[in-house]
Order: structure tokens, then sequence, then C-alpha cells
């Protein structure tokens, strides 16, 4: 299948890792350039050259921390200026951890709101107007299943989630009539540095081995496995592509056949 993304222009956060690398791989392959943000600058660096490697694309890496304004709208500025605007913005940067209400500070939530829901809102408000002013673009917000199955032990990303689901219907109504289309991918377990992170951090909280927690997550995974971040990317790019111009507006899970709702 021909997606049609040659010579568009992206932009990933978290594009050094997991999830957010395997897409600026998979778009890249597809003949798109692309500027990846994320917080270390070494690790940007070394995986903006591997893609380049890899695919002959063009990656720019654009070191930023994605939780203050100001460093949004700075990082915005340079992709736009390095790459000559942007079509497509895929927000991923996420670190939210796991915790339960009695021991979540208000610290805590005021990261993962600012980073996760402020991010992703903030760098949409900052390159959506030059993708309507040329009447095409994609917005494709990764969330999370927790956003519609709440976790108890995982409360603040719950909360974060279940506002990504809202403000991707809302900014996809906002955008529609410029042909910028906007949609959610809610990924599973998919195994990344950040899931054996989070597997960690269950395990302290149930007092079992994180590979109990990990056969546990499994257990509740139709397919009895977790996911790859490339079974993540395959989506983003399709629905960064023609091949979906129809489809805005739209939450897809990509969890194994785990999330069990109608
Ligand atoms: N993996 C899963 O099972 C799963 C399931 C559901 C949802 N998700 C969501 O998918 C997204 C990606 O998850 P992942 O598992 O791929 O995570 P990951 O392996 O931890 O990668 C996270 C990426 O985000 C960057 N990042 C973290 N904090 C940042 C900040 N303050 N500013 C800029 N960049 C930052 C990291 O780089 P630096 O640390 O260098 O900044 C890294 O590139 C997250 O939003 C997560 O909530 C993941």
């Amino acid at each position: 299948m021909d997606l049609a993304l040659r010579g568009r222009r992206a932009v990933v956060t978290g594009g050094s890792l997991g999830i957010g690398r395997a897409i600026a791989g998979e778009l890249a392959g597809e003949g798109v350039s692309v500027a990846i943000l994320a917080r270390d600058a070494a690790r940007l660096e070394a995986a903006a050259r591997d893609i380049a490697a890899e695919t002959g694309a063009r990656v720019i890496p654009i070191p930023a921390d994605l939780s203050t304004a100001a460093a949004v709208e700075q990082a915005a500025e340079q992709a736009v200026a390095a790459l000559g605007g942007v079509d497509i913005l895929v927000n991923n940067a996420g670190a939210t951890p796991m915790g339960r209400i009695g021991d979540t500070a208000d610290a805590t939530w005021a990261k993962s709101i600012e980073l996760k829901l402020m991010g992703y809102a903030r760098l949409a408000r900052a390159l959506t107007p030059g993708m309507r002013e040329r009447r095409w673009g994609r917005v494709v917000n990764i969330i999370g299943r927790s956003g519609h199955q709440p976790r108890a032990n995982y409360i603040v990303g719950s909360s974060v989630n279940a506002s990504l689901l809202a403000f991707t219907h809302a900014l996809a109504q906002e955008c529609a009539p410029d042909n910028v289309l906007v949609t959610g991918v809610n990924p599973g377990p998919i195994r990344t540095p950040r899931w054996d992170s989070l597997t960690a951090q269950g395990a302290a909280d149930t007092g079992r081995s994180a590979e109990a927690e990990n056969n546990a997550a499994i257990e509740g995974v139709a397919l009895r496995r977790l996911g790859t971040p490339e079974e993540v990317a395959g989506l983003v790019a399709f629905l960064c592509s023609d091949r979906a111009a129809y489809i805005t507006g739209t939450m897809i899970d990509v969890d194994g056949g785990g999330t069990r709702c109608i």
C-alpha cells in the first residue's frame, strides 16, 4: 500500500525511545522528514542518526523538556524553522508514574498534566494553524486505554488519558473544516523502557515480582503477549496518510484485544 507520505514533514515527541522512536522510524521509512523531541540530547541525537542511516530520511533532533509552555513554544518554532513547516504532529511524550490516590502528591498530578495534557495541547495550538492554512494536516495523540478503562493504581495516568480522549474529539471538530484530521491511538501493554519501569512500580505496589506483574498483564490480553512499538507505529503511519482521509475524531486501541467493551 502506497501511503503517499513522501515529502511530508512531521514532529514526533518522545521520538528517542519506545513507541515514539518506532513512529519516527516508520514515518522516516515512508520518506517523511521528521523532527524528534525529547529531553536527553545524547540519546535523541543517537536515535536521529540511527533513523537517518536506516531510512535515508532527514531526521532532526530537538532537545526539549515538553513540560513547560516556554520550552514547547521554542521547540515548535525550531521544528517549523528546520523543516520549513509541519504537516504531521504525533504527540507521544508521557511519563506518568503508577500510583493510588493516597500516595500521589499534588506535584505528581501537576507534572503529568503539564507534560501529557498541556504538552499535547500546547503543541497542537502551535502547529495546527500552519496545517489549517495549507488545508492538510494530521495530529495523532498517543493516549492509552486507561482513559476509558481507568485503573485505581494508575489514577493520574487514567485521568490525564481520559482528558486526552475528550481533547482529541474536540480538536478534531475544530480542525475538520480545514482538512486537518485528529485521531487518538490507545496502546495496550507495549514492551518499551516505560513499560518495564511501570511493571517495576506495579510490582512494588502489589508485592509481586516484575515477572508476575508481566504475566498478569498478559493474562488480560486476548493475544496473550505484549505488543511491540512497531505494531503501534504502523497504525500511526496509516492514520497520517491519505488512505485515512475520512477518519477523524476516532480513537483506536492497539492492545491485542485487551479492552473488552463495545
Ligand atoms: N508502553 C506502553 O505500554 C504504553 C501503554 C499505554 C500508553 N502509552 C503511552 O505511550 C507514550 C510513549 O510511551 P513509551 O512506553 O514509548 O515511553 P518511553 O519508552 O518511556 O519513552 C518516552 C519518550 O518520551 C520522552 N519524554 C519523557 N518525558 C519527557 C519530557 N518531559 N519532555 C520531552 N520528552 C519526554 C522520553 O525521552 P527523555 O526521557 O529523554 O525525555 C522518551 O523519548 C506515553 O505517552 C505513554 O503514556 C504507553
